[in-house]
């Protein structure tokens, strides 16, 4: 199973899937491209650190959505992809692209879904003054923050916690979950049933 991983940032999601794969703890799930819509995001040093094949799609190159879609779609094509991992792309996807990939599109999103969508999940379970937090691995819909669920991993929220310390806490999560999700799809393990997902572990 061929992946794509797309970042914007700091890259430590797309860090612990190719760690992962050369563990051979990624099933049957190979990294075959990194994509990053920002030039000078920190994470694409892992493309030459873990010798795999890194583009960059800068928005400011296209006019639309539509045509940056358009050219990622034609990217994810010539280089055979099977699945589109969003590991903190900060992106959102038009209808048309993600109904080309449906049920194809994974992300990572820190906080228990379908608490806290959007933008500083962090911080907003912070504000709410929720005693829980943690992250979801989920496919992805046309609705950002939406689709069916993967699996879920829960964290503490303690009174001294700040913005850096849980994000801290549910990082940690991320970087198991989203390596574990990846390689039960890659091993036929996931299967959705309407909008419920049976994983067999
Ligand atoms: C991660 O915490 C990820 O869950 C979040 O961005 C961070 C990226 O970190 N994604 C979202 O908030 C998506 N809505 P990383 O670049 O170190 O993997």
């Amino acid at each position: 199973m061929r992946l794509a991983v797309l970042i914007s940032g700091r890259g430590s999601n797309l860090r612990s899937i190719l760690e992962s794969e050369r563990k051979g703890s990624l099933g049957k799930a190979i990294v075959s491209l990194i994509i990053s819509d920002k030039r000078d995001a920190k994470g694409l040093k892992y493309s030459k650190e873990y010798n795999k094949k890194a583009i960059i799609l800068e928005s400011n190159s296209y006019n639309s959505r539509e045509e940056y879609d358009n050219q990622l779609l034609k990217v994810l094509h010539e280089h055979d992809i099977d699945l589109i991992v969003l590991a903190g792309f900060m992106r959102i996807l038009t209808p048309f692209f993600v109904n080309k990939f449906i049920n194809r599109i994974v992300n990572i999103h820190p906080s228990l879904l379908p608490a806290f969508p959007g933008l500083n999940a962090q911080k907003q379970a912070l504000n709410h003054g929720s005693k829980i937090s943690g992250c979801t691995v989920h496919f992805v819909s046309e609705e950002v923050d939406v689709g069916p669920i993967i699996l879920q991993r829960a964290v503490d929220i303690s009174n001294d916690d700040t913005e850096e310390s849980l994000s801290q806490k549910i990082l940690k999560h991320e970087h198991e979950i989203l390596p574990l999700a990846l390689k039960l799809i890659s091993e036929g393990k996931i299967s959705i049933k309407e909008r419920n997902i049976i994983v067999e572990e």
